[in-house]
C-alpha cells in the first residue's frame, strides 16, 4: 500500500483517487499521526501532499523525520516537496508573488517518474498552485525539469527513490499526471496494480464493523444511488443492526419511490421503514416561489421526519450517510477563497449534531464514477446504479414558482417521455444528468381546431465529470423535435417545449 501524508491541501483526495487508478491501495492520514499510520500499514510508499502553510514558518507541519530513514521511495508534490526538502538539509523561500494555474515545464533530465511518458526535451503542461519554491536542493538531488517561475519543477533523487514536483499531478489540469502518479506508485514502489473494488468492499466492511462494534446504525435513503450503496455495504457489514429510513416526499421522478422500496425490501431484504409524506411536503411548499425557501422547508421538514422515525426505533448510536468526497469539497473552492452560498443543497446535514448522533460515512472518499462501481460491485441492478443524479430537493426545484399536486404529476409524465426516449436512442449513459422542468409561463398554441393556452417544458441535459462544471449535452435536431411532439401530444398541461442551452458555469446544472 502507498500511505499519503495530508497537509491540508484541497485535492489531496484527488490523489488517493490517482493512485487507486492506477490499481494501488492507499490510505490518507494527516501529518500528525502519519506515524501511527505508518506502523499499522507499513506502507512500500510515501506521498507527501500539497497544503496551504509555509515551510518558512516556525510551527508549519513537518513529514515524521524517520520516514525519509525507511529505505522506501517517498513522492513530495507542492508542499511535500518543500518539506521534503527543507527536512533533507535543501533551502526554501518565500515567494513574493507565486504562480497559479497552468504553467509549462520543460523536461531536462530522465528519472523514473518519466519511463515511457515524458523524455528530455520535451514541454509539458502542468497545474501549479504556490507562492514558497525550492531555492537549494537537499544532497543527493537533481533537477529533472523546470518551469520559468520553478527552477526545481520536478526533482530526483535516484539512489534513495525520492522524487518531488512543484506542481500538482493529482488535478485533471496536469493531464499527464495521472500517468505520473501511476509511474511512481508501480514503477518506483514495485506496486503490483492489482488491487479492485473488490478489496475495497472488504477494507470498507472491516473498517464498519470496528467502528460500530455491537451499535444500531440508521441509515437515510434518498432513492439516489449514493445512500443506496451506502445502506446495502453497511448492511453487509452489520446486518440486522442498520435499519433504513426512506423519507419519501413525493417529489421524485415517476416510479422511483416504488423501485427503492422494492429494491431493499426484496431484492435485498434489508430492513426498510417507508415515510410516505408527499401531502406534508406538499401544504407546506403550497404557495412558496422563493427557490431558497423551498429548499430550506423541504431539507428542515425533512430532517424532522427523519428524526422522529428516528425516535420510534429508538437506540441508534450511528447514523449512516451517502455522503461523497465532492459533497465534502463542495463548499471550499480549489484557490482557497472562500466560497458564497449559490444553492443550499439538502442532504441529511444538520442532523448528526442534532440528534447526537456518530457518523458512518463509507464512501467519503469516493468520487460518483467509483461509487457506481462498488455498487455493481455489491450486486446492485445496472439501471439502478447508472441512474443520473437527482437533487435531495427533487421536482420541487424543478417547478420554478408554486408546487402542486397537479404540476408535480404533468413534470412526472414530460420526464418519464424525455427519459425514456432518450434510453431508446442509448444516450442515456453519455449524459451526466437529463430532465425536464416545468416552467411557471403559459403560451399559446394550436391544437387540431382548438386554441390552447398551457405550461412550457424546458429540456435540460449536460454532460460533467462532478456536477461542479457542466456543458450541454447536443442532441441532434430530430431527437429535440420527435420529443417535444410526444411531450405536447401526450402530456395534457403541456404545449410548448424548449431547449436550455446554457453551461455550466455560468448556468448551473438545475433550474433553482
Ligand atoms: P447545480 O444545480 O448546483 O447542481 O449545478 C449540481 C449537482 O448537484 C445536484 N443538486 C443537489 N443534490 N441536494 C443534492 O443532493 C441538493 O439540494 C441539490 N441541488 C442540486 C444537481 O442535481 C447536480 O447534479
Amino acid at each position: 500500500s502507498i500511505l499519503i501524508v495530508d497537509f491540508g491541501s484541497q485535492v489531496t483526495q484527488l490523489i488517493a483517487r490517482r493512485v487507486r487508478e492506477a490499481g494501488v491501495y492507499s490510505e490518507i492520514a494527516p501529518f500528525n499521526s502519519a506515524g501511527e499510520a505508518f506502523e499499522r500499514l507499513k506502507p512500500k510508499g510515501i506521498i507527501l501532499s500539497g497544503g496551504p502553510a509555509s515551510v518558512t514558518e516556525a510551527e508549519s507541519p513537518r513529514a515524521p523525520q524517520h520516514f525519509f530513514d525507511a529505505g522506501i521511495p517517498i513522492l513530495g508534490i507542492c508542499y511535500g516537496q518543500q518539506t521534503m526538502t527543507q527536512q533533507l538539509g535543501g533551502e526554501v523561500e518565500g515567494g513574493e508573488s507565486g504562480e497559479f494555474g497552468r504553467a509549462f515545464i520543460q523536461v531536462s533530465g530522465q528519472c523514473a517518474l518519466f519511463d515511457g511518458l515524458w523524455t528530455e526535451g520535451e514541454t509539458h503542461q502542468v497545474w501549479m498552485s504556490h507562492g514558497d519554491k525550492v531555492t537549494s536542493l537537499a544532497p543527493g538531488f537533481r533537477i529533472v525539469a523546470t518551469t520559468d517561475g520553478a527552477p526545481f519543477a520536478v526533482i530526483a533523487n535516484d539512489e534513495k527513490r525520492f522524487y518531488a514536483m512543484q506542481f500538482h499531478p493529482e488535478v485533471v489540469h496536469t493531464p499527464d499526471g495521472g500517468k505520473l502518479l501511476a509511474n511512481f506508485v508501480r514503477h518506483v514502489c514495485g506496486l503490483a496494480g492489482d488491487w479492485t473494488m473488490a478489496e475495497f468492499r472488504e477494507t470498507k466492511i472491516r473498517q464498519i464493523r470496528e467502528q460500530v462494534g455491537k451499535g444500531k446504525v440508521i441509515c437515510g435513503l434518498s432513492g439516489g444511488v449514493d445512500s443506496a450503496v451506502a445502506a446495502v455495504l453497511i448492511h453487509e457489514a452489520i446486518g440486522e443492526q442498520l435499519t433504513c429510513v426512506f423519507v419519501d416526499h413525493g417529489l421524485m421522478r415517476s416510479g422511483e419511490a416504488d423501485q427503492v422500496v422494492s429494491l431493499f425490501r426484496n431484492h435485498y431484504n434489508i430492513p426498510l421503514v417507508h415515510v410516505s409524506c408527499e401531502t406534508l411536503f406538499l401544504n407546506g411548499l403550497a404557495g412558496e416561489t422563493d427557490p431558497e425557501k423551498k429548499r430550506k422547508f423541504i431539507g428542515k421538514t425533512f430532517i424532522d421526519v427523519f428524526e422522529a422515525e428516528a425516535r420510534k426505533i429508538g437506540g441508534a448510536e450511528f447514523l449512516a450517510q451517502g455522503t461523497l468526497y465532492p459533497d465534502v469539497i463542495e463548499s471550499v473552492s480549489f484557490t482557497g477563497g472562500p466560497s458564497v452560498t449559490i444553492k443550499s443543497h439538502h442532504n441529511v446535514g444538520g442532523l448528526p449534531e442534532r440528534m447526537n448522533m456518530k457518523l458512518v460515512e463509507p464512501l467519503r472518499e469516493l468520487f460518483k464514477d467509483e461509487v457506481r462501481a462498488l455498487g455493481r460491485e455489491l450486486g446492485l441492478p445496472d439501471i439502478f446504479v447508472g441512474r443520473h443524479p437527482f437533487p435531495g430537493p427533487g421536482l420541487a426545484i424543478r417547478i420554478p414558482g408554486e408546487v402542486t399536486k397537479e404540476r408535480c404529476d404533468i413534470l412526472r409524465k414530460a420526464d418519464a417521455i424525455y427519459l425514456e426516449e432518450i434510453r431508446n436512442a442509448g444516450l442515456y449513459d453519455a449524459i451526466w444528468q437529463a430532465f425536464a422542468v416545468l416552467l411557471p409561463v403559459r403560451t399559446v398554441g394550436v391544437m387540431g381546431d382548438h386554441r390552447t393556452y398551457d405550461s412550457v417544458c424546458a429540456l435540460r441535459a449536460v454532460t460533467s465529470t462532478d456536477g461542479m462544471t457542466a456543458d450541454v449535452f447536443p442532441f441532434d435536431a430530430s431527437f429535440l423535435t420527435r420529443v417535444a411532439t410526444r411531450i405536447v401530444n401526450e402530456v395534457k398541461g403541456i404545449n410548448r417545449v424548449v431547449y436550455d442551452y446554457t453551461s455550466k458555469p455560468p448556468g448551473t446544472i438545475e433550474w433553482e
